[in-house]
């Protein structure tokens, strides 16, 4: 569907034009004044001084050619503004088409695009911490959005699977079971299928492992188990596989309790196989140069305001790091989707990596002018007190153990409110305390740092979660009361409470689009708050059920269950749904 803006805005060029001035002076805005007119136009001022007349005449004369049905209220105002409310009528006709539409409506800008969203980023052998909750449930938005506006999307969880920490895990198995067929040399058979290690074993050894790097030692022994891993020794790779496999379906397991689904669970060793290659054509092409006994790319570019040293390909020990396997990745990425852009969602703290690989892509021509890159660095989740989030003994919170606080949290609140009766207590509990931690994420600016603070995430009003599950309840008792309403029409505003309603609505495809364009989730919680509280003022202020009038009172129910039905496909782009009742 058309944009409101796009649709009134034509309409005023071609009014210019009946007047007998450029149409392009037809620009309308959204009104900054909104006690005054819903929509304004600026127009005349300009064309004022190609004209050589007093705007106001303009206006006057452009305001004559507008038609009438489509404002409540036109009006030509010194110096030479041009104010204007929709009518009822107008209102009417365009959300009758957003509630008939698919989607409501809303413009499918990214059809026949391909976008890789590449987020979550887990580490395997190691448990996810709170660390790890920004860049899933950020991403896991992010991709959601893209697909509902038309992309064909592929989210990619990058696993951390390919560095020092596989040789840390293989060099203190080895010191615990040297006896393990994958340690002798002269092993030919098949290894066993079953892992020796438990997921809980795992989560022990490679913190044990983690704390000897400093002993040199067995420091040797990581990175040449590391070394050898990559050349393909056989009974390591035997033991990378296990680790893999107890650690992956570990990961799942939590992401799903996060309803965060990757397409797929690619990570820095799928990247390994295009290394050789890359390298050598990156030689040869004198785009990677020797700098101290490495392999670096020089990233300079002219104008640049800070320091940006090269990035560095391969070491000079001849390993490959963390920037060697995100370039190789996007060989495989172009190579087998070709995608329109690449989305990176992490901590901030990477952007260098980011700028350099980038630059790196682009420099080496792995990634052409016709894909864009693009690198969402958030900013630190701290606890409630503004500092870094530690457990009582000063640890890193797990995030399976953030979930549990959060879900004891509402779970409280539910029994205590007697919300639901108690085979619902569970279901709707997860729900609220997902609404709870999404939203209270989100709802910021990905780049910046916030609070991670219990009792105002969850609590019921506010600009929270809970409240917008809350509004979304409420309209559906009242629709439950009512009876069928799936197929009533939308009628024109009885009140201003429905007006504003309605033209909050009206803004929904505008606002997603707006929050695709700046990779902003927190510009679909602001949307959804503003349209949450349109819905809940306009409840306060009329009688709904009680409308003696059916036809007034059919138009109303229609209405709030156009705003309910957005309301709900906005959380599910965040990531949430509604319980029943709250
Ligand atoms: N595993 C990485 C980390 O823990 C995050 C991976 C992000 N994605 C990427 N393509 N580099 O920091």
């Amino acid at each position: 569907m058309e944009k409101i803006l796009d649709i009134i805005t034509a309409k005023m060029q071609q009014a210019f034009a009946d007047a007998g001035y450029d149409a392009s002076f037809g620009r309308v805005t959204v009104s900054n004044r909104p006690d005054l007119c819903e929509y304004q136009c600026n127009g005349a001022l300009a064309a004022a001084k190609q004209y050589k007349c007093a705007p106001i005449q303009i206006a006057n004369a452009v305001v004559e050619k507008l038609n009438a049905d489509d404002y409540s209220m036109i009006e030509a105002v010194m110096p030479g503004f041009i104010n204007l409310k929709l009518s009822g009528h107008f209102l009417k006709n365009y959300l009758e088409e957003m509630r008939t539409a698919p989607d409501f409506g809303v413009q499918k800008v990214g059809e026949g695009k391909t976008i890789v969203v590449d987020y979550g980023g887990a580490n395997v052998a190691k448990p996810l911490h709170i660390g790890h909750l920004r860049p899933a449930i950020i991403g896991e938005a992010l991709k959601r959005l893209h697909k509902f506006l038309g992309y064909n999307t592929i989210g990619d969880v990058h696993l951390g699977d390919w560095g020092l920490q596989m040789g840390l895990i293989i060099a203190e198995l080895h010191e615990r079971q040297p006896e393990l067929p994958y340690f002798d040399p002269d092993f030919t058979g098949e290894y066993p299928t079953e892992s020796p290690f438990t997921i809980s074993e795992l989560e022990e050894i490679y913190p044990t492992a983690s704390g000897k790097k400093s002993d040199p030692e067995f420091s040797h022994k990581a990175h040449q188990a590391t070394f050898e891993l990559q050349q393909g020794h056989r009974g390591y790779r035997a033991i990378w596989q296990h680790i893999m496999n107890v650690s992956v379906a570990d990961l799942r397991k939590n992401y799903d309790n996060l309803d965060v689904h990757f397409e797929k669970w690619l990570g820095e060793s799928d990247a390994d196989p295009y290394i050789p290659e890359m390298v050598a054509d990156l030689k040869a092409r004198g785009i990677a140069v020797q700098s101290e006994g490495a392999w670096v790319i020089p990233v300079t570019e002219e104008g640049d305001k800070k320091e940006m040293p090269p990035m560095i390909l391969v070491k000079s020990d001849g390993s490959s790091i963390y920037a060697t396997t995100d370039l190789a990745t996007m060989v495989q990425r172009m190579q087998d989707w070709q995608p329109h852009k690449m989305l990176y969602v992490t901590d901030k703290r990477q952007n260098l990596h980011f700028e350099q690989v980038f630059r790196a892509a682009r420099k080496s021509g792995i990634v052409g002018a016709e894909t864009e890159l693009e690198h969402v660095g958030f900013g630190t989740m701290n606890g409630a007190d503004g500092k870094p989030f530690k457990t009582r003994d000063g640890g890193v919170l797990r995030l399976e153990q953030l979930i549990t606080d959060m879900t004891d949290f509402v779970r409280g609140k539910v029994v205590e409110n007697k919300i639901v009766s108690e085979d619902e207590v569970e279901e709707t509990t997860r729900k609220i305390a997902m609404a709870a931690l999404k939203y209270g994420d989100l709802s910021n600016q990905p780049t910046k740092d916030y609070n991670f603070d219990m009792e105002r995430f969850a609590a019921f009003e506010g600009n929270t979660g809970p409240y917008i599950l809350y509004t979304i309840v409420r309209i559906k008792s009242i629709l439950a009361k009512y009876g069928p309403w799936e197929h009533l029409p939308i009628c024109e505003p009885a009140n201003d409470y429905a007006k504003d309603l309605m033209l909050s609505i009206t803004k929904f495809g505008p606002a997603m689009e707006a929050a695709l364009q700046n990779s902003a989730p927190n510009q679909i919680c602001a949307y959804i708050y503003e349209l949450a509280g349109a819905v809940n003022k306009f409840y306060h202020e009329t009688r709904i059920l009680g409308e003696e009038n059916e036809s007034l009172k059919a138009g109303y129910i229609a209405l709030i269950a156009l705003a309910k039905n957005i309301l709900e496909t906005s959380i599910s782009l965040l990531g949430f749904s509604a319980p029943e009742k709250m």
